[in-house]
């Protein structure tokens, strides 16, 4: 366990590194308990720094040897700890280090530096793994040329992967044999990788637009090679569409993808060999649902996007992360969109940063895209520095339109290709594209909280002009009490009494390009002319900017865009919102002791979807769900009773199913999907929304859907209907659930990412029994602590999905969290950490709850000494 006192790095205090690196010689012995690491390191100083000592990183490191230009370093001219290697009087020009260590793979369980995942030696060296395998300037402003040669036992490890391009191999005496792998890219170490062990391969290629055939292979434990075709024509995909949106080619002679099965995260994009968790490889039609055919199909498309975006520009430091992980998020959205429906991926998207994002950014957790201090690098891989940083360059995307935002992207490869460059220079290439001025839009970067916009409108018939009045707030985060305006882009329609978007004519002669209304100031009008009748507003189309919107529209005007408006994402959206406003006020009349009331004009809205031929499945699935758990404790904001919000939620699906009754069953009878099982988004709509109306069926009490959901259970040639009708029958269907569960489980044990699904579902079931079945899975022959994907299908589930029974009012899902994170943390900080993070909206509940959270966060706090990961979690939750 690391025991060092963590201290704050700060983005002000940030210095160009002393010494470069323009070589590295690996040689790695492979051995489970005793590998051997030589380095041979070339330094130069760096002409744009004063002279310093040397001083390398290292994470729990045995220095074996030492030589400075080929002699033995005496012991009088350095120091050396697990953590740390300085020479304190380097010479004064160019000269050579060669570094001996050993490391022990088997021993490390917290699956950062060099591991064994089952038997096959991988690394993870994001963001600072690298230094557990030598000691090195690790940051990713040092980078280098690396050539790896890696020596194993032949039988342990015939297959010996590192980046770049094979350059020799061949027989060793022993049993042992090696492989040298060269990368003529200069990268830093967070993007090294290596890989040794026994692994089956699927092989294929592709020929880039300048008519270079790359070979493209994905390693897997022997027998899952049939699970990779989806993942390969993912990649092959991606590849093409690369070249063809940002004009980017790929630039080795391979490209590799290794899937193991213990993963800290979902993947790795070390150049030309990423590293996959296997729940982003494998799949086929029995095992994987069609969400996780999509996830695949992103994950794959992110890492193969990092190439450019992360890998031949990286970088300057880790305050930067959103400079690669915001735009590549940005990309393989886009990549998804073009793929497959663009309103559904919106809509699901937006979802899903409201699930998270959002909610981080509300509570002690949150922190600005580009955060200025941390303690602990791996905690900052977040859904800020992702999803909202994605978010802001669609910002800079919508600002600019796509041609300008093409050019300000071709600029930055251009400038900076090769370097490690800041968010700065990234922003300043649109600002060089367009002459723009640049200043207000980095307040995205630097402020956390979502911006508040408050709309109200006004018609003057008589004038024929349209009032649009709006107000931006950001709400302080922890450290920021008081905030600036930002610039919002908002997409905007007016939509008159016929359904169609009036002209948008400013009163001040100003001009509104491609719909975007821009507020830069605290408050601002908008005046429209030649509006004779009054329109209904369309505002945040697509959800052009991650705010929250509160405007004066009245239930009826949201019924008429969500059966009007051009925007399919405001379709959705207004839909949402009357349901949340219904939802809202059914809260506080069930904590009043009062029942719920049902909205007429709803159902109406809703059953007009079922009608209506035109919209496509994917999107009436999604128009049928009502707001989860969470968007409506955030919309509530304070005093939160999850149990209220559970029976109010549960109220208005059980309204849906009953009331929508037939059509939902005429809709299930008609939506089969004829044929075998295709991953497409097109089936996947049509099961997605069979399934949904089999659910609201089950919710408004219809047997028939109980007797529906087995036999699709039993009949199902797909996860996607197997897992919809398990999911059914166990909310809904008494001992057909049990009977459900229990053969699931024997067809598919020893099929751990299957049975990853049985562990979430059965940690999700919102019942008073829930946290015991949580308790007994931990001792079930199928699960592990020490394997990532299981404690998140069981602990992470139960703890971040199942809102009534993790914020039970006994704490005793609290009780539970806080043992199970002090048991794990000696383990995997990383995961522990996360797992932590449910704990995020703590302050947000009702006072008895919010005692018992407190408590057990405290006693995690004083429970021994924790990893500098946890620790960091849990001081920020409670400060
Ligand atoms: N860069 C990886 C990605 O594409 C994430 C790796 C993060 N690893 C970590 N240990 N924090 O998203
Ligand atoms: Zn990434």
């Amino acid at each position: 366990m690391r025991t060092d006192i963590a201290h704050t790095i700060r983005l002000k205090d940030y210095l160009p590194p002393a010494w470069l690196v323009e070589t590295v010689h690996l040689d790695v012995s492979l051995h489970p308990s005793e590998t051997r690491v030589r380095a041979k390191l070339a330094f130069k100083p760096n002409p744009e720094s004063a002279s310093a000592p040397l001083v390398l990183d290292g994470d729990g490191l045995s220095l074996m040897s030492l030589k400075l230009d080929g002699a033995p370093l005496p012991a009088a001219n350095f120091v050396a700890s697990p953590n740390q290697l300085t020479i304190p009087q380097p010479p004064n020009g160019p000269f050579t280090l060669e570094i001996e260590t050993l490391v022990d793979p088997s021993a490390n369980t917290q699956l950062s530096g060099l591991y064994r995942s089952s038997d096959t030696y991988c690394t993870q060296c994001e963001a600072e793994g690298f230094r557990r395998i030598t000691y090195f300037p690790d940051r990713p402003d040092v980078m280098a040329v690396y050539t790896t040669r890696i020596e194993a036992d032949r039988q342990e490890a015939p297959v010996l992967l590192a980046n770049g391009n094979l350059v020799d191999s061949g027989a060793l005496d022993n049993g042992r044999h090696y492989a040298v792998w060269h990368d003529p890219h200069p990268k830093p170490s967070y993007l090294f990788a290596m890989v040794g062990g026994d692994l089956a391969c699927v092989e294929d290629s592709f020929r880039t637009m300048s008519g270079r055939d790359v070979t493209l292979r994905i390693y897997v434990e022997h027998g899952k090679q049939d699970r990779c075709a989806y993942a390969m024509d993912s990649l092959k995909r991606s590849m093409r569409w690369d070249e063809e949106a940002f004009g980017r080619e790929y630039d080795l002679d391979i490209f590799m993808i290794v899937a193991v099965s213990d993963f800290n995260m979902g993947a790795m994009e070390n150049k030309g060999l990423n590293v996959f968790n296997d729940k982003y490889v494998l799949a086929s039609a029995e095992t994987a649902t069609d969400a996780d055919f999509a996830h695949i199909e992103a994950v794959i498309a992110h890492e193969y996007f990092h190439n450019w975006t992360g890998n031949r520009i990286t970088c300057r430091d880790w305050f930067q992360l959103c400079l690669k992980e915001g735009l590549t998020v940005f990309r393989d959205h886009e990549f998804s969109s073009d793929m497959r429906s663009r309103p559904v991926k919106r809509i699901s998207d937006v979802r899903n940063l409201r699930a998270a994002q959002f909610i981080e950014d509300s509570g002690p957790l949150a922190h600005p895209v580009r955060p200025e201090a941390y303690k602990e690098i791996n905690n900052f891989y977040t859904t800020t520095i992702y999803e909202k940083g994605a978010e802001v360059v669609r910002m800079v995307h919508t600002l600019l339109g796509p041609e300008k935002f093409r050019a300000g992207m071709d600029l930055y490869f251009q400038r900076h290709d090769g370097e490690a460059a800041t968010v700065e220079q990234f922003i300043q290439c649109f600002a060089d594209v367009t002459g723009r001025d640049i200043a207000q839009f980095m307040l995205w970067y630097s402020q956390a909280g979502t911006p508040r916009v408050t709309v109200s409108t006004h018609h003057d018939a008589a004038a024929g002009t349209y009032a649009l009045s709006l107000k931006q707030a950001v709400p302080p985060t922890p450290n920021q009490p008081t905030k600036s305006p930002m610039v919002i882009p908002l997409v905007t329609g007016l939509i008159g009494p016929d359904g169609r978007d009036l002209p948008l004519v400013l009163a001040d002669g100003g001009v509104v390009r491609r719909g975007v209304l821009v507020l830069h100031e605290a408050e601002w009008t908008f005046t429209f002319t030649g509006i004779t009748e009054r329109p209904v507003l369309s505002i945040n189309r697509g959800f052009s900017a991650p705010i929250e919107l509160v405007t004066d529209l009245s239930n009826d005007d949201l019924a008429f865009l969500a059966a009007h408006d051009s925007d399919p994402f405001n379709r959705w959206q207004a839909l949402q919102t009357i349901s949340m406003r219904l939802l809202i006020e059914n809260v506080a009349s069930i904590r009043a002791g009062k029942a719920p009331r049902s909205d007429d004009k709803l159902m109406v809205a809703l059953a007009a979807l079922l009608e209506n031929p035109a919209l496509e499945p994917a999107f009436v699935a999604l128009a049928l769900v009502p707001p989860g758990e969470g968007d409506i404790a955030r919309e509530i904001g304070s005093d939160i009773d999850p149990d209220a919000i559970f029976q109010a939620r549960t109220a208005l699906r059980r309204e849906i199913g009953t009331r929508l009754g037939a059509a939902l069953s005429t809709l299930y009878e008609r939506l089969t999907v004829p044929g075998g099982y295709t991953p497409d988004a097109t089936s996947a709509g049509r099961r997605a929304l069979r399934n949904v109306a089999l659910d609201l069926m089950a919710a408004g009490g219809d047997a028939s859907a109980i007797t529906w959901a087995a036999r699709q259970y039993d009949a199902a040639d797909n996860m996607t209907d197997r897992m919809a009708a398990l999911a059914t029958l166990a909310l809904h269907g008494g001992p057909e659930g049990e009977r459900a569960l229990a053969d699931f489980y024997s067809r598919f044990e020893g099929d751990a990412l299957v049975i990853d699904k049985w562990f979430s579902l059965q940690a999700t079931i919102p019942q008073a029994d829930t946290l015991d079945k949580v308790r007994a899975l931990t001792k079930h022959a199928a699960f592990s602590f020490g394997n990532p994907n299981r404690v998140r299908a069981l602990i992470g589930a139960f703890a971040m999905s199942n809102v009534t029974q993790f914020n039970r009012a006994d704490g005793a899902g609290y009780d539970f969290l806080a043992e199970t994170l002090l048991a794990l943390d000696p383990k995997n900080p990383q995961v522990a950490a996360r797992m932590a993070t449910a704990f995020r909206t703590w302050r947000t509940l009702e006072e008895g709850r919010r005692g018992k959270a407190e408590a057990a966060l405290k006693r995690i706090k004083e429970g021994g000494e924790l990893s500098r990961d946890l620790a960091d979690i849990v001081e920020r939750a409670l400060a």
